[in-house]
């Protein structure tokens, strides 16, 4: 039985000072024994809210971090820099990365390989445009998503990794996938880690779904079959959270 796992990815939103708040009203709401909570907030966040979580269950999580172990790459930040101040998950590729800062399928599997070599949990976010979903090229193009990012990932490894699907048409937007849209899709995903693998690592591993997840909406996505929890952006940033973790 896989155990839920639901992250807010706070994107570029929250002072030190306003995360502090937004902890505060939420570490002793949220539910962590039936789903694992992860909450991933800005690089400069990160200190002060691992600090706050000290004593509860709920995670911290990176959005980012550089596939270098350290050097004169201005701006980056390094897994043992994360690994030092108490970080347990690190986002990787996720598409605003990927549309706006040039992440690509091989810098998202040398960030997965390093990731995993240092001890990070990967949630690595794959996804279509709407334009693909038109296409009907969606399962297609994010098989190959899947692929490059395990390439070289050894099934114990590959375990481990959190997938998550964000269909980049249901980001920010208010439209949710429907549970059975993200349903196929996620399925799809499995069946890939399957292939890439054996069916042991694809029973095992976690696959969110992730875009304009809401409280009224996150019980149905996350009864589905193969969408074990979610990854939340807007609705993470309010009170609402404890209602999508709570489900
Ligand atoms: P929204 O929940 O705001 O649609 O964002 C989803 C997302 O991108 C999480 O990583």
């Amino acid at each position: 039985m896989r155990k839920k796992i639901i992250a807010g990815n706070w994107k570029m939103n929250k002072t030190p000072k306003e995360a502090l708040e937004l902890v505060d009203l939420l570490k002793s709401k949220v539910d962590t024994d039936k789903s694992d909570v992860v909450f991933c907030v800005p690089f400069v966040d990160l200190i002060p809210v691992a600090e706050a979580l000290k004593g509860t269950n709920i995670a911290v999580g990176a959005q980012n971090m550089h596939f270098q172990n350290s050097g004169a790459y201005t701006g980056e930040v390094s897994a043992d820099m994360l690994l030092d101040i108490g970080v347990k998950y690190v986002i990787i590729g996720h598409s605003e990365r990927r549309q706006y800062f040039n992440e690509t399928d091989e810098t998202v599997n040398k960030k997965v390989l390093k990731a995993i070599e240092k001890g990070l949990i990967p949630i690595v976010c794959v996804g279509e445009s709407l334009e693909q979903r038109e296409k009907n090229v969606t399962v297609d193009f994010v098989r190959i998503q899947v692929k490059s990012a395990f390439k070289d990932v050894t099934s114990e490894q590959a375990k481990g990794v959190v997938l998550a699907y964000e269909p980049i048409w249901a980001i920010g937007t208010g439209i949710t996938a429907t549970s059975e849209q993200a349903e196929e899709v996620c399925a799809a995903i499995r069946k890939t880690v399957a292939e890439i693998y054996d069916q042991s690592v694809a029973d095992e591993i976690r696959i969110q779904y992730g875009g304009s997840v809401n409280g009224s909406n996150a019980g149905e996505l996350f009864g589905m079959a193969d969408i074990d929890g979610g990854l939340v952006g807007g609705a993470s940033l309010k009170e609402d959270f404890e209602s999508i973790v709570n489900y």
